[in-house]
């Protein structure tokens, strides 16, 4: 059977072991490809995951069929006591690097290239192949028959060490490549972090209390150079070829430009960033259109590298000492420099979080000048023991906001400031308002208690407050808030209700009509609801649920204010944090008078006794999907209904949604909803569901 199939080339039998286990290899080698490489995915993740537990269960039954290059095999091997050397049988070398970060570090580059070719000016440009120099570690990939057999980093040229196992577990790293390969194909590139994998990997480790990686490049190296497989499998590494090492039964392409192709259609990552360019004046346009590119790119370059494109060229140009003459590096100003930190200052975020920032002696980083960079928090300020007066290397790379990363211990003067202790530092008050600052358990950073009274958090408490799901104040958006906060308007929440038209009208760009419908507005949402009151005070980890389930098992808003620690937990869903902070809210004197003074501005609600047992709760334990425009309810009020009632509002149809609501021009939602067979309303259906 299995004979025939491979003579007549039949499809593959699902039934026979090997060719099942060769078919799913077959397809998630090019599903990987897909994700990792093109990021382009076809396949949901669920099914991808599906395929491969079936290729695991059948190798698990089958072990004989396992082989080295499976998809299952990425993450294997054991802690290593150390790294095996490898001898590379071509050797890594490295290139010239042209320090002239202006356009004429190309024009020098050329000038070598031609005068070294022996071309006369009147003999036309030589073309270069430009790519991106990235900012990683370099490794040797070696591809046998097509399957990775060996992964080396570069060491000192002529010895590496053997990284296979982890560079396994990069999932853009092809086991096999795609098409016809060559009996031996080394493939070198760079393996690197990109910035927002290095972001959260960071803010990973600030979490966990532990140690931050000072750049991606570190990180990235650290990761390969790591004994313990399963942990360099848990950082999120990433590659780009970008050149040849030993090859042996494969015609070379004529061109660096074609090699690149070529390992592109072998299923290597190539950056797209490359172009084929002429003379000194197509490099010097490639250097300035990815320099202005540069914060944009996902990952730290830190310049650019021209090639030579012609191979039969590089061949006559060959090397001095390590460095080939047919390539050179250009260079970008530096992401990292070295400063001094003449004071440490706390910044009052506009949720309440307070944030050491260094202030520096400014420096020229990553194309901007900087004078001040974040130190996260406290704890991570105290583990790099940044002192006033120290030497920091500060980093600026991207969107990303300056931050210190380390200290020079060797640097430090002796009358350096104390180890940074925040609470003593503000003498426990905050700088902006004077409110207790405080700090929850397991969290690490500080926050001021101020809430709504606090300056720094009076926008975000305004806006927070007018929202439509708190107090509904249409017109009260972020341009208008910024104008009355910003022009002393307002400080208060009250005060909005002290604004007036003429005040409002006389706002820049506010017509009189619009400062009417505001102050209108205002009005009319006084008339609200305790829950809706208790969300807009914006409470820390109080939101809509909460506030819904607070104010069902208390009735009466000042039973929750004077409610303890445990009479709050006793409310279902409340845990000791929600409770705590509660607590610490109504603790605050100013916000208790912000709060006496919004209702006698005359906002109010009706108020109850606390209905938590008895009110009838349809919807308990019940998911809902809506979808499309409803003859009456608008969706708000719908969601509102039904979380009254117990129930949740979900954002997309599975198969544990319990019912759909559709309304008119009802979408894909509708037709998913059909095919799993999950029962559909409408809002009259809807209506009968709420009244039990
Ligand atoms: S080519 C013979 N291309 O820069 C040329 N290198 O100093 C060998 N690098 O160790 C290198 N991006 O880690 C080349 N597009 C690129 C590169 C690149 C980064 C690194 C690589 C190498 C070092 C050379």
């Amino acid at each position: 059977m299995t004979e025939q199939s491979s003579l007549f080339d039949a499809p593959p039998d699902p039934a026979v072991p090997e060719e099942r286990v060769a078919a799913l290899r077959e397809l998630l080698h090019r599903h990987a490809h897909r994700y990792y490489v093109l990021d382009d995915p076809e396949i949901p993740d669920a099914e991808y995951d599906r395929l491969f537990q079936e290729l695991q269960a059948l190798e698990e039954a089958h072990p004989a069929l396992r082989t080295p290059d499976s998809p299952t095999q990425r993450v294997i091997g054991k802690v290593l006591p150390g790294f095996t050397p490898v001898r590379h049988r071509v050797p890594m070398l490295s290139i010239r690097t042209e320090t002239d970060t202006l356009a004429s570090g190309a024009a020098n580059f050329d000038a070598r290239v031609r005068r070294e070719l022996g071309l006369a000016e009147t003999e036309p440009p030589v073309e270069y192949a430009c790519e991106l120099k990235f900012d990683g570690l370099a490794v040797n990939l070696r591809y046998e028959n097509g399957v990775l057999v060996q992964a080396a980093t570069r060491g000192d040229g002529e010895t590496g060490e053997d990284v296979t196992q982890n560079i396994r577990t990069i999932g853009q790293i092809p086991l096999r490549l795609q098409g016809v390969a060559p009996e031996v194909l080394e493939v070198r590139g760079e393996v690197y972090m990109r910035r927002d994998d290095f972001e959260r990997l960071n803010a990973r480790q600030r979490e966990a209390n532990e140690k931050t990686f000072v750049n991606p490049r570190n990180a990235a190296a650290g990761a390969v150079r790591q004994l313990d497989p399963a942990i360099a499998a848990r950082r999120p590494l990433s590659f780009f070829a970008y050149g040849l090492g030993e090859v042996i039964g494969w015609t070379l392409p004529g061109t660096h430009s074609g090699v690149l192709d070529a390992l592109d259609a072998f299923g290597l990552p190539v950056s797209r960033e490359r172009a084929v360019v002429q003379g000194a004046e197509g490099l010097a346009e490639f250097h300035r259109r990815i320099g202005a590119q540069r914060d944009a790119l996902p990952f730290d370059i830190d310049g650019v590298v021209y090639k030579v494109n012609r191979l039969e060229l590089q061949q006559r140009l060959g090397f001095v000492t390590r460095e080939p003459r047919w390539a050179v590096a250009h260079k970008y100003p530096a992401q990292e420099q070295l400063t001094q930190v003449d004071d440490i200052y706390i910044q009052v975020g506009r949720t309440g979080k307070l944030t050491p920032v260094a202030r520096l002696v400014p420096v020229f980083v990553g194309g901007v000048t900087v004078t001040n960079a974040t130190l996260h928090n406290e704890d991570e300020t105290r583990r790099k023991d940044v002192r006033v007066g120290d030497t920091v290397i500060v980093r600026r790379a991207g969107d990303v906001i300056p931050e210190v990363v380390a200290v020079v211990p060797d640097r430090r003067p002796p009358d350096a400031g104390e180890p940074f202790d925040l609470y003593q530092r503000l003498g426990g008050r905050c700088p902006v308002c004077g409110s207790d600052i405080a700090r929850e358990e397991g969290e690490v950073d500080w926050r001021c208690t101020g809430g709504l009274f606090c300056a720094a958090q009076r926008k975000q408490a305004i806006l927070h407050y007018a929202q439509r799901r708190a107090m509904d104040i249409e017109g009260l958006g972020e341009r208008l808030v910024d104008q009355l906060v910003d022009g002393g308007l307002i400080r208060t929440l009250p005060e909005l209700y002290r604004l007036g038209v003429a005040k409002l009208a006389a706002l820049e760009r506010m017509a009189d009509k619009s400062a009417q419908n505001l102050v209108t507005a205002l009005e009319q949402r006084k008339h609200t609801t305790l829950p809706r009151f208790l969300f807009a005070l914006g409470i820390r980890h109080v939101g809509e649920a909460t506030a819904r389930d607070l104010a069902r098992h208390f009735g009466r808003l000042d039973r929750i204010m004077d409610a303890s620690v445990e009479q709050l937990l006793e409310v279902p869903d409340v845990g000791p944090v929600v409770a705590q902070s509660i607590r610490t809210f109504f603790d605050q004197p100013h916000n208790r008078e912000v709060v006496e003074q919004l209702r006698a501005a005359g906002v109010e609600w009706p108020e109850g006794e606390g209905t938590a047992s008895d009110a009838p709760r349809p919807l308990l334990g019940k998911t809902l999907v809506l979808t499309g425009t409803l003859p009456t309810l608008s969706r708000d009020e719908a969601k509102d209904l039904i979380e009254t009632a117990g129930g949740k509002v979900a954002g997309s149809v599975s198969k544990k949604t319990h019912y759909v609501v559709a309304g008119e021009e009802a979408g894909s939602k509708l037709a998913k909803a059909q095919e799993l067979g999950v029962p559909i309303l409408d809002e009259d259906g809807l209506k009968a569901l709420l009244a039990g």
